[in-house]
């Protein structure tokens, strides 16, 4: 694994958003992305930029159950508010939170996987190691499918909403072994509250446990850090 620390979030957004423009350069098509506070910044980095993206095709890690496309609190509502209304895209996927038949819609979301094989995946990680919403203990394996959150992801989400009780129990989310086809990874992570998990993804062995920890055998990731996140790893 490649790592990379800077000062600060801007800077960091600013890099990992360098790295998708090289890739575009040498033919990237399909932008894997991610939402959540720790990719704002790269987005911010894209939309201030006169790149174009409308030969592109994106791909979202996830999607709430039952969480309509217009709920400001929806992944697809975050993407577009974020990026595609500002810098569109050819096209764009994100699992559709109120589809109505779970299985139906994660054969669907696999079979857009598979049909636009994706080039850059970027990512973020909780605080629990978890990649996308494969929480501890989701086998490497795992093509998309319907999840429940760990309390401690629940817990991690609150503060985007109102109540507690209003965060919702399941996701569907790209699976690990999805995640690890793509060409190449970037995973971001910002903050002290990401330490630990950063330490064990990149410096613990690779278990089910810390999901992230699987990346140890992807050939080309690049983890793009503050010094925060960056404080509890040995190696400076
Ligand atoms: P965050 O979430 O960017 O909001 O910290 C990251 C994650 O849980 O994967």
């Amino acid at each position: 694994m490649d790592v990379k620390v800077f000062d600060n979030d801007t800077e960091a957004g600013k890099y990992a958003f360098e790295l998708i423009k090289q890739g575009m350069d040498n033919g990237a098509k399909v932008l894997g992305l991610a939402t959540g506070s720790t990719p704002v910044t790269m987005y911010q980095a894209m939309v201030n930029s006169d790149v174009d993206f409308s030969n592109m095709t994106s791909i979202n890690l996830d999607e709430y159950v039952g969480m309509s496309p217009d709920n400001d609190q929806s992944y697809r509502y975050f993407m577009q508010s974020h990026l595609f209304d500002k810098k569109p895209f050819k096209e764009t996927f994100v699992p559709n939170g109120l589809a109505k038949d779970p299985e139906e819609e994660t054969k669907r979301y696999n079979k857009v996987i598979a049909d636009h094989p994706i080039d850059i995946q970027v990512l973020g990680i909780g605080r629990n190691g978890h990649i996308g919403f494969n929480e501890p203990g989701s086998p490497f394996d795992a093509e998309t499918r319907k999840v429940p959150l760990t309390q401690n992801t629940i817990d991690a989400n609150a503060r985007f909403f109102e109540n507690k009780d209003d965060v919702p129990r399941y996701a569907y989310s790209m699976g690990i072994g999805s995640i690890m086809k793509s060409k190449k990874i970037l995973l971001l992570a910002f903050g002290e509250n990401k330490a630990d998990a950063v330490q064990k993804m990149i410096e613990g062995p690779v278990t089910n446990d810390v999901p992230a920890s699987i990346l140890q055998k992807h050939p080309d990731v690049v983890v793009i850090l503050d010094k925060a996140a960056a404080s509890k790893l040995s190696k400076k």
